[in-house]
């Protein structure tokens, strides 16, 4: 028997979501994993959709991709209490999902929204995620790999993150912009 993905009580994040929020977007090309919803994720069981949301398909729409043409899913798909962060054994319940997903939807390019799913998806990195999300796109490390599919890291799209500066004064945006681009670059069908 198969659980319904709408009623996954696997861990302990059921208790008080108002519902588990499931993949949307297109099939293939791009597929953008965050970290958990958020308030308005949860009550209206769609990803994306609050500030962070609006934040990344402004950079998504600045590089020629509307909110149709990508997809979105989260590295848990029930709210945590006060927008915590997920926990490792929450994140772990959670993982075949997003394998499923990934399986069975084959995106060209992940795009991992902020540091948790970065975590989740990509070889652990010494020194502080902003640097080593400049060390890949600059090409001084390989863009790593999960089940196959290149994962481009990114700053996470939520306001406090979002709109700081880094301790060398460049906007965090702005790496986020460069990562969307190379996302989009690589989706490209060849
Ligand atoms: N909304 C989501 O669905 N995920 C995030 O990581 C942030 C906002
Ligand atoms: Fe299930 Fe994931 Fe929700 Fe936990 S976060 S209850 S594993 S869908």
């Amino acid at each position: 028997m198969s659980v319904d993905p709408a009623k996954c009580t696997a861990c302990r994040l059921s208790a008080n979501r108002q519902q588990v929020v499931l993949p949307d977007g297109p099939i293939s090309g791009l597929l953008a994993v965050g970290e958990a919803p958020g308030r308005q994720e949860d009550a209206q069981g769609v990803g994306f959709v609050g500030i962070a949301g609006r934040n990344l398909d402004r950079v998504m729409a600045a590089c020629g991709v509307q909110r149709d043409g990508y997809a979105r899913t989260n590295i848990v798909r029930c709210r945590p209490p006060d927008n915590r962060k997920p926990r490792s054994d929450e994140v772990a319940a959670c993982a075949h999902w997003l394998d499923q997903v990934l399986r069975d939807w084959q995106p060209r390019v992940i795009l991992a929204v902020g540091q948790s799913a970065a975590e989740r998806l990509t070889p652990p990195w010494s020194g502080s995620y902003l640097d080593h999300v400049e060390q890949l796109l600059a090409g001084q490390i390989p863009m790593p790999r999960y089940q196959g599919i290149p994962v481009v890291p990114m700053p996470h799209t939520s306001p406090l993150a979002w709109n700081r500066r880094r301790p060398d004064g460049s906007a965090i945006r702005d790496l986020g912009k460069r990562a969307v681009e190379r996302a989009v670059r690589l989706a490209q069908p060849t």
